[in-house]
């Protein structure tokens, strides 16, 4: 029995020995490569009026300048076809105009430096905010409707509104994007690619190359992180590279160093929300209009699906009747932003968590039961359509997290030392997290795999999906190893390769293990039907029965196929049945605030993930804790910032590296931190009863941010309301509580935008309109 034990990472060893293979390690071991640098424009947006290489050739080491003159097929790199490869006019600080092949590293540099560029700079829009009032958008604008908000607010006895603000985030996994391509003496094309999409990457390449598919082969050893960074964005370099290696006929190396990695490519998009809430008596939401703008950056990539996995989860876990939330997608003079773990979910929780937290002190009510009040039960469907399977498992882990966290008592404790302390605050945060599985689009909602059983009864399996530290491929073997009922040690997982399983989807929508565990075991049920055949009852051990299968003319190897059945999405009106089911969590966050510096610890962190019956509880713990503190990086530390002066540096991203991007350390860690998986949570129709757990944990770091605004609030008086910015750096949660502490008792609601409540209810506190609002603090975020 395999799948369900506690496992290490397959390559867990090699990892730590510094043994396993990357993309950019093949270099060492292959000759006559070259080496690609790209020349960037210093303009956000600009024409390129003349462009000459002569220079650069000049430079000794240097053989090629790749130009748009180069492209035999077309000159784009985007799936929207919105992306040209060697572009005329620039779009952002970064924007490779060409590429230099040389035979060193260094060489392609100084060549690089050395080819002349005249530009003509162009006006450029770089903050969300300016794109929003310029009115510069792209692509659809989809809205999520349900019953009729209007009715909804006017039947509410608290109705508030607001802004709500949050940044993006800096994948900054630890190998940057890589290709090295090679041509074959058929002039056929093989890429490796760092990709989390080697279909995609075939396709791209083949379509710049003006080639079939069938001549182009990607392979992807393992990536050292992707978190959905590398879903869309390696197709351009990938097809440089193999365009450098068509033209020269040797094999070109791209890799990207950190800064061009931070300044060429897309992150997680940042999002502006404008809503309006309405509460019944009980605090129950009883309607939630709001406008969602994500920052797109140059063009489209994933922003269109984003955005619908935005609008599709603001609302996390709660009931809310009337809803009303649209989309749009702004184009600014920036990266192309694009997936980042949880697919703009953890955008869309964001509004509604954030609306919860900021109107709790308003409702008088406790956060933690005012989240509790609102949640789904069983019947209930989401705004868009789909009936919400086994909400009480969201209560089970609540109840679980209340439990084990102890949480009752903690919060006494928390009462008690912010009682006694003047000068620190604590706060005890619990959030619940609900996260639709499958792609919102239907047809990436299949794959393949191969597996093949040798003579000698050893197993070799390929599947569609990329390992990017997630446990893929560990989980596949063991799914593979119980599918066939052979030891781990007989079975082997090749490398990822479009010629072996074609037509994948990305790995990417937490669904990878769903999807191809869902494959493999079709395969592994094909080939042992054939054996059961041929034992007829015996029971024959697997090495004997297999060389009898094999004498007896019998086909030892399958492809298997899967599709996630009982889906459905009408993308014109939203509405449907997008996922095969729901992932829940729950975590309990408690955190302390220094108020002389707003810095802050994490003391302990307790949580709670359905991960159904895990097919890998090792791999699965570390899905959890990893995710959970990316997301924690996302919402307090992480702070992207771009030069939005009319200074010539407008448009250039001022935070190019680890020295100015902050990301979680150890020290920001939590000092405790207790994940259980939740148990008895069989899923029916899942390979083996088990869940996605890639990206769902991401969000139950809202908990620690809740907890921070909470501890801010202590230090003013009672029943404010606080705003915090998204991330909460510690210089933003400093001047959260100095909003709270300078803010009279009068002073209900202390914020930045504020949260605005716009009808009176004759028993509330009074509040303050829009007008009198407290001057908003500088917020230095
Ligand atoms: N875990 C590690 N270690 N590295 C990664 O790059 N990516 C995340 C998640 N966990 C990632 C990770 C993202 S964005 C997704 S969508 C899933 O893994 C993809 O893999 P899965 O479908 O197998 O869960
Ligand atoms: Mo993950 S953002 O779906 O690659």
């Amino acid at each position: 029995m395999s799948v369900g034990e506690a496992l290490p990472h397959e390559s867990a060893a090699l990892h730590v020995t510094g043994q396993a293979l990357y993309t950019d390690d093949l270099v060492h071991r292959t000759r006559r490569v070259l080496h690609a640098h790209p020349v960037c424009s210093p303009h956000a947006h600009a024409r390129v009026l003349r462009l000459d290489p002569a220079a650069a050739l000049e430079v000794p080491g240097v053989v090629r300048v790749l130009t748009a003159d180069d492209v035999p097929g077309t000159n784009d790199a985007g799936v929207k076809h919105d992306e040209p490869l060697f572009p005329e006019i620039v779009m952002f600080v970064g924007h490779a105009v060409c590429w230099v092949l040389g035979e060193t590293l260094e060489a392609a540099r100084l060549g690089a430096a050395a080819v002349e560029v005249d530009y003509e700079p162009l006006p450029s829009i770089v903050a969300l905010t300016e794109a929003i009032e310029a009115e510069s958008f792209q692509g659809g604008q989809p809205v999520v409707t349900r019953g009729d908000v209007e009715l909804g607010l006017a039947g509410a006895t608290h109705v508030f509104s607001g802004t709500t603000e949050m940044a993006g985030q800096e994948h900054f996994y630890l190998e940057t994007h890589a290709s090295l391509a090679l041509v074959d003496e058929g002039g056929q094309v093989f890429v490796h690619s760092s990709t989390q999409h080697p279909t995609e990457t075939q396709e791209i390449v083949a379509h710049v190359l003006g080639r079939q598919s069938h001549e182009v082969t990607v392979q992807c050893l393992r990536m050292g992180g992707g978190f959905g960074g590398k879903e869309m964005q390696p197709h351009g370099f990938a097809a440089v590279a193999a365009l450098g290696a068509t033209l020269t006929g040797r094999p070109v190396r791209l890799r990207l160093d950190r800064t061009h990695d931070m300044t060429m490519t897309g992150k997680r998009h940042g999002f502006h929300a404008q809503w309006r809430v309405g509460f019944d008596d009980d605090g129950k939401l009883t309607a939630l209009e709001a406008t969602l703008t994500s920052d797109g950056g140059w063009s489209l990539d994933l922003s269109e699906p984003v955005l619908a996995r935005a609008l599709c989860h603001v609302d996390n876990a709660y009931w809310i009747p009337h809803v009303r939330v649209a989309g749009r997608v702004a184009h600014t003079h920036k990266t192309s932003q694009t997936a980042f773990r949880g697919f703009g979910g953890p955008q869309g929780m964001l509004v509604i968590e954030d609306v919860l937290g900021r109107c709790a002190p308003l409702l008088g009510l406790d956060p933690v039961e005012l989240r509790r009040r609102n949640f789904y039960v069983d019947g209930q469907a989401t705004p868009y359509g789909q009936v919400v399977r086994h909400p009480e498992r969201v209560v089970a882990a609540w109840e679980q997290v209340l439990e084990t966290g102890d949480v009752a008592r903690r919060r006494r404790e928390v009462a008690d030392f912010n009682a006694a302390h003047e000068h620190a605050k604590r706060a005890l945060a619990v959030t619940p997290l609900k996260f639709g599985i499958s792609f919102n689009f239907t047809a990436f909602n299949q794959a393949g795999a191969l597996v093949h059983v040798y003579k000698d009864g050893s197993v070799l399996i390929n599947h569609g999906g990329t390992e990017m530290g997630q446990g893929l491929h560990t989980k596949m073997l063991q799914v593979a190893a119980t599918g066939l009922g052979v030891p781990m040690e007989r079975v082997r997982l090749a490398p990822t390769r479009t010629d072996k399983v074609p037509n994948t989807s990305a790995t990417a929508a937490s669904s990878s293990a769903d999807l191809n565990g869902g494959a493999v075991k079709d395969a592994c049920d094909q080939i042992l039907a054939r054996l059961r055949e041929v034992d007829a009852g015996r029971g024959l051990p697997w090495d004997e029965l297999v060389r009898e299968a094999y004498f007896g003319r019998v086909q030892l190897w399958a492809a298997g196929f899967y599709r996630t059945e009982g889906i459905h999405w009408d993308s014109a009106m939203m509405q449907g049945h997008p996922f095969k089911y729901f992932a829940y969590g729950v975590a309990a966050a408690e955190v302390e605030v220094d108020g002389f510096t707003g810095t802050y610890t994490t003391r302990r962190v307790d949580i709670v993930q359905d991960a159904g019956d895990s097919l890998s509880p090792l791999v699965d713990l570390g899905q959890v804790e990893g995710g959970f503190v990316q997301g924690m990086g996302w919402l307090t530390l992480e702070d992207l910032r771009w030069d939005e002066s009319d200074g010539k540096g407008r448009g250039r991203l001022t935070t190019q590296s680890a020295s100015t991007y902050k990301l979680p350390s150890l020290s920001e860690l939590p000092d405790e931190l207790n994940v259980a998986l939740l148990e008895h949570a069989h899923e029916d129709g899942v390979v083996h009863g088990s869940k996605a757990v890639g990206e769902p944990p991401l969000m139950l770091a809202f908990s620690v941010r809740e907890a921070l605004r909470e501890a801010a609030a202590a230090f003013g008086p009672p029943g404010i309301s606080v705003d915090l910015p998204s991330p909460a750096t510690p210089e933003a949660v400093f001047w959260a509580v100095e909003r709270a502490r300078t803010s009279g008792e009068h002073h209900l609601a202390v914020g930045l935008p504020g949260v605005v409540p716009d009808r009176k209810d004759p028993d509330a506190p009074s509040l303050h309109p829009a007008s009198e609002q407290p001057a908003t603090a500088p917020t230095g975020a």
